[in-house]
């Protein structure tokens, strides 16, 4: 309790930000919403929530903004607001990102960015070049590295030795089960289909956050429903180690799982969505330790900063959430970009190459090099 105390002496200024896309019937506006409030360290100014021009002005309650800061362009909202904000926060569908991050880099606001950067590698070059260029700042909310597990697991790394191969998977059910509702977007697939950009952005950020480094060739199947992309297996191929991904939509009772496992010369890391606060530790002589919130050698995991409330009272995505903006804050407010946990511009850009020659590898039925 004592954390929720010192919010309010965390950080000397608040945060001014606009909001794009994020309308209260979004799917991921409400997580960003909440998220934001629980840091304290931001205020919400103004945003242009939805092309629904009604429904747009309906996010003045859920905002709690008056209507004539809701504007139903960028262009209009820059024009009014540009002094009174310090960044952009864009929860906007990846396709064009780069038109409203030009909008916003011309007026030389910074940005903060929901996964995935972009739709397709071309516009993420031209986006990296102008954002570079114009040397504002950018975070990424890649929202799994804000696990205090996902934390500990980089930490713990070292101890495994040198790294052989890892399995990553998150299959999830949206395309079978008979109740989804899946926005149009989703079902549109572009130069990079939506599910490597949805899911295999996520998996490839872990992949950043926990090696250093993105693999430097990659193959993989691809699986699709009538409509779209909808299964994926893809290996990679890394300087001194290999890696496999599994993710999917079509796997038809699982929801939204997602599990890590990682193997070295001399033990095992296992982590899964379904238990956040634990992790499954082997080492190479017969031991298996459980690393939970109570783990005296933990380092992440015993951290209460990291949670809502004391181990015992399961917190899961919305602190993890919450930890990426409290990240964003402290790396605004010390210009600094913490390291690997925000994700930095060049990275984005390297998912998204990554995630190019994914697909690619899948049509030509071969090894893509990825030239990063
Ligand atoms: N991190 C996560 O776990 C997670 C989960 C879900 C979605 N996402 C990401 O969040 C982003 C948004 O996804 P979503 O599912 O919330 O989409 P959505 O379709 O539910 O909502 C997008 C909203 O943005 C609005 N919008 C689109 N273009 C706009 C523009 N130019 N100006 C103003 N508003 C605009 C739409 O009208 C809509 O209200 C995507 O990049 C997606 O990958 C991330």
């Amino acid at each position: 309790m004592v954390q929720n105390l010192e919010l309010n002496k965390k950080y000397k200024k608040k945060i001014r930000l606009a909001i794009i896309g994020g309308s209260f019937d979004s799917t991921i506006g409400k997580t960003h919403l909440r998220s934001l409030l629980s840091t304290n360290a931001y205020e919400i100014i103004c945003g242009c929530f939805s092309r629904n021009k009604t429904k747009n002005k309906k996010n003045s309650k859920f905002y709690s903004l008056s209507k004539k800061k809701i504007y139903n362009t960028i262009k209009e909202l820059l024009k009014h607001e540009y002094k009174n904000i310090d960044l952009a926060l864009v929860l906007t569908p990846p396709k064009n990102r780069h038109k409203i991050y030009l909008e916003l880099a011309n007026r030389k606001v910074g940005i903060i960015a929901e996964k995935p950067f972009e739709n397709n590698r071309k516009d993420a070059i031209k986006s990296f070049n102008l954002i570079r260029n114009k040397k504002i700042f950018f975070a990424s909310t890649y929202n799994y590295l804000g696990y205090p597990a996902v934390m500990e697991i980089k930490h713990l790394i070292k101890n495994i030795g040198q790294i052989r191969n890892f399995v990553f998977e998150m299959p999830q059910q949206s395309s079978t089960f008979y109740k989804s509702v899946i926005k149009n977007w989703r079902t549109h697939d572009d130069n990079i289909p939506n599910l490597h950009l949805d899911l295999a952005s996520h998996l490839l950020s872990m992949v950043y956050f926990f090696f250093d480094e993105l693999p430097s060739e990659v193959n993989s199947f691809e699986q699709s429903n009538k409509i779209y992309k909808d299964n994926v297996y893809a290996w990679l191929k890394f300087k001194k180690f290999i890696g496999q991904f599994w993710y999917s939509k079509n796997s038809t009772g699982k929801n939204n799982e997602l599990s890590i496992r990682i193997f070295g010369e001399k033990g095992s890391i296992e982590w899964n969505h379904s238990q956040t606060e634990q992790i499954i530790y082997c080492d190479n002589k017969g031991n298996k330790a459980i690393l939970n919130r109570l783990s005296q050698n933990s380092k992440y995991l015993r951290d209460n900063e990291l949670f809502t409330y004391s181990s015992g009272h399961p917190g899961g995505f919305l602190d993890a959430f919450i930890n990426i903006y409290d990240f964003i804050a402290k790396s605004y407010h010390s210009k600094r970009i913490e390291p690997n946990i925000l994700i930095n511009l060049k990275t984005n850009l390297d998912i998204m190459k990554t995630l190019d020659k994914i697909h690619e590898s899948a049509i030509k039925k071969t090894w893509k090099k990825v030239i990063l």
